[in-house]
C-alpha cells in the first residue's frame, strides 16, 4: 500500500572531494531535526570517511546487511545526534543494479517500512561520477551540489551539472557554496557556475546558500563531532540553520522521491540506465 505523506529526499553531491559534502550532510540532517523534523541520513559513501567516521559511530550493521537479508533496515538504522537516524554505509556495492532483483525488492520494502516514521531522506554520497552516487542523485527529490571558490571546483560543478542533465535527466539543482573566507561572496561564486553552465536547455540551477569558512568546524570534526549540536552559535551553525529553514520549504514533487517506494524503484531504474550506457 501506499504510504500517506510525502519525504523530501535531498541527495549532496559534488564532483570534487573535501568540499564539504559529509560535513553539510550531517549538520543539515542535525538542523532539519532542530525543526522537528523527522530524518534519516543515509551514508552512500561506500567505505570511505563518511558520516559513521565524522560523528565517531561504530555501526555493528550496514544497508550491506539489509541487501543480504541479515537485518531489516530498522535494525541497522542508528542513533545520531539530536534525533537523527542514520543509515551506515554498505561497502561493496558499485552500482546498486549490479544487485540481484531479490534484493532490489528488498530494498524498496526496507525503505518502504521506514516511510511513516520520517519526513526527510538525507543522502551523503561519495563524490561526482562514480556508479553509485549518480544512482542515488538521479533519483533524488532534490540535488544539492556543493561547491567551494575554487576555479577547479565552479569548474568541475558544471562538468557535473551537464552529466547529470544531458545522461540522467536531473533538470533541478541547487548549488551551497561551502568555506567561503572573509567577506566574499557565495553568492557570486553561484553567478560563476551560472556563467559557466548557461547553455544547458532546461535546466535549472538555484542558489541554496553559503557557509562560511570556519574553526569551529575544525574543531568540533576534533572531537568528532557536528559542529550544529557543539558549537549551534558558531557562524557556520548559523548559516546551516538558515539553509535547513529554506531546505525545509523545497517543493516535494509526489510523483518523484516524495514517497520513498518511488524513490528505490529511481534508484533501480536509473543505475539500471546507467549500467547501460556504461557499456
Ligand atoms: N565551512 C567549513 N569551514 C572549515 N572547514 C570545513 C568547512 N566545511 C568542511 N570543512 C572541513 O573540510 C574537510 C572536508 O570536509 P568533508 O565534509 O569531509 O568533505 P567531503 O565529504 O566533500 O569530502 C573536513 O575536514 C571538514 O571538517
Ligand atoms: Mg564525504
Amino acid at each position: 500500500m501506499a504510504n500517506k505523506h510525502l519525504i523530501q529526499v535531498i541527495a549532496i553531491t559534488s564532483a570534487k572531494g573535501g568540499v564539504g559534502k559529509t560535513t553539510v550532510a550531517v549538520n543539515l540532517s542535525i538542523a532539519l531535526a532542530k525543526l522537528g523534523r523527522r530524518v534519516l541520513l543515509f551514508d552512500a559513501n561506500l567505505g570511505l570517511a563518511g558520516v559513521d567516521s565524522m560523528l565517531d559511530l561504530k555501526p555493528k550493521y550496514t544497508l550491506q546487511d539489509v541487501l543480504e537479508g541479515r537485518k531489516s533496515l530498522e535494525e541497522v538504522v542508528v542513533s545520531g545526534p539530536c534525533g537523527v537516524s542514520i543509515v551506515p554505509a554498505a561497502s561493496g556495492v558499485e552500482y546498486m543494479s549490479e544487485l540481484p532483483l531479490i534484493q532490489h525488492a528488498g530494498l524498496i520494502q526496507a525503505f518502504s517500512s521506514l516511510a511513516d516514521n520520517i519526513d526527510a531522506l538525507i543522502i551523503d554520497t561519495a563524490s561526482g561520477l562514480n556508479g553509485t552516487a549518480i544512482d542515488f542523485v538521479s533519483a533524488a527529490n532534490e540535488v544539492l551540489i556543493v561547491v567551494c571558490d575554487e576555479y577547479s571546483s565552479i569548474v568541475s560543478a558544471s562538468v557535473l551539472i551537464r552529466l547529470l542533465s544531458v545522461s540522467y535527466r536531473v533538470s533541478r539543482f541547487r548549488v551551497l557554496v561551502n568555506m567561503v573566507r572573509g567577506c566574499q561572496s557565495g553568492y557570486r561564486v553561484y553567478e560563476s557556475l551560472l556563467r559557466s553552465i548557461n547553455h544547458i536547455h532546461d535546466v535549472s540551477v538555484f542558489y541554496a546558500g553559503s557557509i562560511p569558512y570556519d574553526e569551529q568546524i575544525y574543531q568540533s570534526v576534533k572531537m568528532r563531532r557536528a559542529v550544529q549540536e557543539v558549537f549551534p552559535k558558531a557562524r557556520s551553525a548559523k548559516s546551516l540553520s538558515m539553509i535547513a529553514l529554506k531546505a525545509d520549504a523545497w517543493p516535494i514533487r509526489e510523483n518523484s522521491s516524495g514517497r520513498l517506494e518511488y524513490f528505490c524503484e529511481n534508484i533501480i531504474k536509473n543505475s539500471t540506465g546507467a549500467n547501460l550506457l556504461a557499456v
